[in-house]
């Protein structure tokens, strides 16, 4: 999947940020749907709680914070990580989100689990980004901590391609990972969520296209 997302980039000149629309797009619209079937319409004192990273999983819970709200759905973006260090596409959103009136709380170094509950305990649907693809090796703190509390929430969770600590080759848990309810996955389903083993992280699986061409995917 990482090869593909190179190859709609540089060899269609398809720019990552509308695939990072896309995917918040679609991301959205599954949190919206989970969210009427529990609650209704938007309430502002349940808004959608989005746990983003660094990386460009992030990116993809930023863009569908912004799409949330055009919807009218209260926000509330948690970002484990310093806002000034993220790459250019989810800074663009960080930054729209921030004129929006929904700026991206960072994490605190000490405490960042107790800070994430409080946050996530009002939620009426909670979208996990905060790793994808590109998830290294054990899941290192802040990270830790937003998915323990997200766990602990008993909030229904929507994650962004792949539960974050999910190993989407071999379907393992990295350390910690996060349990959804619903995947949203992007182009093609990580074969590590397919595995029995991965259905309690993964729980349903929906691939979502977002744009990529088929013969993009047809060449891999
Ligand atoms: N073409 C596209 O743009 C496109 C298309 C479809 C989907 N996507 C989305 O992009 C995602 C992949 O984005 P990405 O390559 O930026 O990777 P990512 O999954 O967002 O993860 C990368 C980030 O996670 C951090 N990280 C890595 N391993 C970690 C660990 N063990 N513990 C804590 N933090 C860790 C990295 O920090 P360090 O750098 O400090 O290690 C980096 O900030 C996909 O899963 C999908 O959601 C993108």
């Amino acid at each position: 999947m990482q090869r593909i997302d190179a190859r709609v980039i540089q060899t269609y000149g398809i720019p990552r940020l509308l695939l990072m629309e896309h995917a918040g797009l679609a991301l959205a619209r599954h949190a919206q749907q989970l969210y009427q079937t529990r609650l209704g319409a938007p309430r502002r004192h349940h808004p959608i709680v989005i746990c983003c990273g660094a990386g460009y999983n992030g990116g993809d819970g930023m863009a569908a914070a912004r799409h949330l709200l055009a919807r009218g759905f209260a926000v509330r973006v948690l970002l484990a990580a310093r806002a000034a260090r993220l790459r250019e596409e989810p800074a663009v959103y960080a930054a729209i989100l921030s004129r929006l009136g929904a700026r991206p709380q960072e994490a605190p170094a000490a405490g960042a689990s107790a800070w994430a509950l409080k946050r996530l305990r009002p939620a009426g649907v909670v979208i996990d980004a905060l790793l994808g693809i590109g998830m290294r090796g054990t899941v290192r703190e802040p990270v830790v901590s937003l998915i323990a509390a997200m766990n602990r929430s008993g909030r229904p969770i929507v994650a962004a391609d792949v539960p974050s600590g999910l190993d989407g080759d071999t379907g393992l848990p990295q350390g910690h990972a996060v349990r959804a309810a619903l995947t949203v996955t992007f182009g093609a389903a990580k074969r590590g969520c397919l595995a029995a083993r991965a259905r309690p992280y993964v729980g349903r699986l929906v691939v979502e296209p977002i744009t990529i061409p088929a013969q993009a995917m047809e060449r891999a």
